[in-house]
């Protein structure tokens, strides 16, 4: 028989390795609650719809990406590719713009989309990310970009480079795509196939390509930045100058455009500068997105966000030393003393320190090796002498010390430490 693997492109995460997804999470976490984001959870499973008008239809994800089946009643449904459409979706079903004139929305979960795997681009990836709603910006703009270095930062991943561009709105937004076709038509033979076919309906699409000859058109093209009308203009100045105020470091790109049709003005990209992730070194991108919850029916309603990919911070996570994950191992002198064991380690946790024990009935020397790799600071073992005396010893596996303890004074020895 053959042997069960998991799906190419998706990675199981052993306990071993959970520690430094934690770090993670909770160092998001403190931080964006910082900036008063609450948490959302979404389905990691929608209507398939909600990602094409959401997204884009002649974006690659929803191109060539997305997990799509039917469920038993014929349904259309999508593995989530990303979260700010289910964000958008949750929003307006929920209609939260009638009741607050502000959300700060965060989320930290698996997203799928089926690419090539390579390191630092998986099948199934786990995004942190904020969306805003209700705030046109620019200055909340500038805050979210200095979330993320902020947040980077605190993680020891300093080595980075923050890219800005503005896509402009509205009619700017139209002349430059017009600009941008002039450009490119008579250049249209000279393009990939996937950028031959979409040029028509999407030349900005052009610009993102990862095809050799499209990128050297794409060098030459009319620059987004020259085409902002004046209120584009001034909402990335604003940005900028805000930026500049935090003395949050940034490139302005005007050859920046993203992988995703629904941005509108401030787009932003945070790249490692490490050459560990290779072609894949954007950890973080995002943008405005003002034109979305109008588009899939709510009212008008400016909004931006950014998604982290989380596997990609790990490999640029700098080396330490996890943090032990118990406080004591108890070790039992025979095994006639595994419930007397048992028991200590329960009271233990009672008292909210982090206990292991090997009570399958090993030789001391064996649970005492096992209580030096669990990376436990003490071993508390258990004899028939110190039971009867009302004490344990405390071996201290650090300093290679052992001590008699009372058994009333453990907890707060412990705790101690
Ligand atoms: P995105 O650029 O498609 O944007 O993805 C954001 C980040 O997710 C990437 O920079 C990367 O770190 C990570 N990522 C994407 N695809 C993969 C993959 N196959 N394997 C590993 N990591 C990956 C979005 O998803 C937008 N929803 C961001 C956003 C939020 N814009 C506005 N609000």
């Amino acid at each position: 028989m053959a042997k069960l693997r998991s799906v190419k492109g998706m990675n199981d995460l052993l306990p071993s390795e959970i520690p430094r997804w934690h770090r993670l999470e909770q160092v998001f976490r403190d931080t964006v609650h910082r900036y008063g984001f609450g948490e959302v959870r979404t389905p990691v499973v929608e209507p398939t719809e909600l990602f094409v008008r959401g997204i884009g239809d002649t974006t690659d994800i929803v191109e060539k990406e997305m997990y799509t089946f039917e469920d038993k009643s014929e349904k259309s449904l999508t593995l989530r590719p990303e979260g700010t459409a289910s964000c958008v979706r949750a929003y307006l079903e929920h209609a939260v713009g009638n009741v607050e004139p502000v959300s700060k929305w965060y989320y930290i979960g698996p997203m799928y989309r089926r690419e090539r795997p390579a390191k630092g681009r998986y099948r199934q990836f786990y995004q942190a990310g904020c969306e805003i709603y209700g705030d046109p910006g620019p200055y909340v703009d500038a805050e979210l970009i200095d979330l993320v270095v902020t947040y980077l930062g605190r993680l020891g991943i300093t080595d980075v480079e923050v890219l800005i561009n503005s896509l402009g709105s509205g009619d700017a937004r139209a002349r430059y795509r017009q600009a941008l076709l002039d450009y490119l038509r008579p250049r249209a033979a000279e393009l990939s196939e996937d950028s031959q076919r979409r040029l028509e309906r999407n030349p900005l699409r052009v610009l993102d390509s990862k095809a050799a000859q499209d990128q050297a058109i794409a060098a030459e093209a009319p620059s987004l930045l020259d085409h902002l009308d004046d209120e584009d203009r001034a909402h990335f100045d604003g940005l900028i100058a805000t930026l500049d105020a935090f003395g949050t470091p940034y490139r302005v790109e005007p050859k920046l455009v993203r992988g995703l049709d629904y941005y509108t003005r401030t787009l932003f990209e945070v790249k490692a500068r490490s050459a560990d992730l290779g072609a894949q070194s954007t950890l973080c991108g995002g943008g405005r997105y003002d034109g979305m919850i109008g588009d899939l029916g709510g009212p008008p309603t400016p909004a931006i966000g950014f998604a982290i990919g989380l596997e990609r911070l790990l490999i640029s996570l700098p080396d330490e030393t996890p943090a032990p994950t118990l406080d004591a191992f108890v070790v039992v002198q025979r095994p006639e003393l595994a419930v007397e064991g048992a028991k200590l380690a329960r009271e233990l946790r009672e008292a909210g320190l982090r206990v292991d024990a090997d009570l399958r009935g090993n030789s001391m020397k064996s649970q005492l090796r096992r209580a030096d790799k669990s990376g436990a600071r003490y071993a508390v073992v258990v004899g028939e002498r110190e039971l009867a005396e009302g004490s344990v010893q405390l071996k201290d596996l650090h300093a290679g010390t052992s001590t008699s303890v009372a058994r009333a004074a453990l907890n707060e020895t412990l705790a101690g430490e």
